[in-house]
C-alpha cells in the first residue's frame, strides 16, 4: 500500500536528538528557542513560541485572547475536531459557519450573519493546507472588533500573495504532529506580531511564570511547553521545509493536471495568488456510477492509501451532539448542534477523499496512483 504519509527522519534528526540527550538539558531551553527563531522568521512574524502540540497552541492562544466560558468563536465545521475542541475546552462555544464547496474553507460571506453580542473571535482553519480568504476575514474582524486566530496546524508553507499563513491573523497556530509538513512527533508553535498577546501566551503555557524565571508565578497557567529533545527534530526539519513543501506542491500540481481529464474528480481549488502547503491532496468525487466509499475501497485494492478524511464534520460528531454532557454545559448555554444544517460541509464530507501527496512519493508510485484512477473510472 502506498501510504498517505511517510515521516522523513534522517540521520541528522537522530544525531540532533542524541546530542540533546547527551547534553543533559532535556526540557524547553536553547534548542526550543532556536526552533522558535527559525520558524518565526520563516512565517514572517516578530514572535513565535513552541508548545507541546497544535491543540495546546490553540488553547494557549485562545486563553491569551481572553476567551471565557460562554464566549462564541466562529470556526469551520470541516476540520479536525481539535479546532473546535480547543474552543470548547475553555468553555467557549464553537459557532460553525459553512464552507465554500471549492476551497473547503469557511465561507467569509456567511460570517457576518453568525456574529452575535457573544462573539469574541474568528478561527479560520486552512484545511489540508489551503489558505482561507484572510483578507475578507480580517475585514470582517476589524469591522466587529474581533480577534482572529488562524488554525494553521495543517498549513506550513501555505501563502497568500507571498505571505505565509500564520502571519495574516492576530495569532497563528501550527502542529508538528507526525504526519505534518514538518514534524516533531508531537509539537506545536504559536506565531504573532502582537507583543502583548505573546507575553500572555508565554505565561499561560508555563504556569503563569514571570519573565524573570524561577518560582514567581502571576496567574493560573498550564505546562504546554516543548522539550528540547523534540525541538531538535524541528530545528533539523527546518533546513528542509522549503524543499518539502515544494515537493508536495509539485505532486499536487501533477494530480491537478491529471484530473483535468476526468469530469468525476474535482480537486480542491487554489484561488489566484493562493498557494497551498498541500498537507493533504483531497479531491471530491462526483459520479453516479461509483460512490465515494466504493472509490476509496477500489483505490485501496489497487494499493493506494486513500481515505475519506472528515466524512463527519464537527457538528455531526457525537462530541457536539452530546455537548450537554460536557462539564461547561452547567454554566454555558450551548446551541443544539443536532439542529444545525451546514449543507456544503456535509456534501464535501460525503464526497472527498485523500490520496498520497507526501514528498517521499516516487515516480513509480505516482504512476500506480494514476493507473488506478484510469482503471477504476474506465
Ligand atoms: C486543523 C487542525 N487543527 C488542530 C490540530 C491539533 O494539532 P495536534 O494534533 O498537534 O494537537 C490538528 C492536528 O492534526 C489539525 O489538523
Amino acid at each position: 500500500m502506498i501510504p498517505f504519509t511517510k515521516p522523513i527522519i534522517e540521520d541528522e534528526e537522530i544525531q540532533a536528538v542524541t546530542s540533546v540527550l547527551k547534553s543533559g538539558m532535556l526540557a524547553e531551553g536553547k534548542i526550543a528557542h532556536e526552533f522558535e527563531k527559525q520558524f518565526g522568521e520563516y512565517i514572517g512574524t516578530k514572535y513565535a513560541t513552541v508548545t507541546s502540540n497544535g491543540t495546546t497552541a490553540l488553547t494557549t492562544a485562545l486563553e491569551a485572547m481572553g476567551i471565557q466560558p460562554g464566549d462564541e468563536v466562529i470556526t469551520s465545521p470541516f476540520t479536525f475536531i481539535a479546532s473546535a475542541n480547543s474552543i470548547a475546552i475553555l468553555g467557549g462555544i464553537p459557532v460553525f459557519v459553512d464552507i465554500k464547496p471549492d476551497t473547503y474553507n469557511i465561507d467569509p460571506n456567511l460570517i457576518d450573519a453568525a456574529i452575535t453580542k457573544k462573539t469574541r473571535a474568528i478561527m479560520p482553519v486552512h484545511i489540508f493546507g489551503m489558505p482561507c480568504d484572510m483578507k475578507h476575514i480580517m475585514e470582517i474582524a476589524e469591522k466587529h472588533d474581533l480577534l482572529v486566530i488562524e488554525d494553521a496546524c495543517q498549513a506550513h508553507g501555505a501563502e497568500i500573495d507571498g505571505k505565509h499563513v500564520g502571519s495574516l491573523g492576530h495569532v497563528g497556530c501550527f502542529s508538528f504532529y507526525a504526519t505534518k509538513n514538518i514534524l516533531t512527533g508531537e509539537g506545536g508553535m504559536i506565531t504573532t506580531d502582537d507583543e502583548e498577546l505573546y507575553d500572555k501566551m508565554l505565561m499561560i503555557k508555563n504556569h503563569g511564570r514571570g519573565k524573570e524565571g524561577g518560582y514567581s508565578h502571576y496567574q493560573i497557567g498550564y505546562n504546554n511547553r516543548m522539550m528540547d529533545i523534540v525541538a531538535a527534530i524541528g530545528v533539523t526539519q527546518m533546513k528542509r521545509i522549503k524543499e518539502l513543501v515544494t515537493k508536495r506542491r509539485q505532486n499536487a500540481k501533477e494530480y491537478d493536471k491529471f484530473f483535468s481529464d476526468f469530469n468525476e474528480i474535482m480537486p480542491q481549488v487554489e484561488d489566484h495568488g493562493f498557494s497551498s502547503g498541500y498537507h493533504l491532496y483531497a479531491p471530491r468525487l462526483y459520479s453516479d456510477k461509483i460512490t465515494r466509499d466504493e472509490m476509496v475501497s477500489a483505490l485501496r485494492a489497487e494499493g493506494v492509501g486513500a481515505r475519506p478524511v472528515y466524512a463527519l464534520p464537527c457538528h455531526k460528531q457525537n462530541t457536539y451532539l452530546n455537548i450537554q454532557k460536557w462539564r461547561w454545559a452547567k454554566f454555558v448555554d450551548y446551541p443544539d448542534y443536532s439542529q444545525l444544517s451546514l449543507p456544503i460541509s456535509e456534501e464535501v464530507g460525503a464526497s472527498h477523499f485523500d490520496i498520497p501527496v507526501h514528498p517521499s512519493l516516487i515516480k513509480e508510485e505516482k504512476e500506480t496512483i494514476q493507473e488506478a484512477f484510469k482503471k477504476i473510472l474506465a
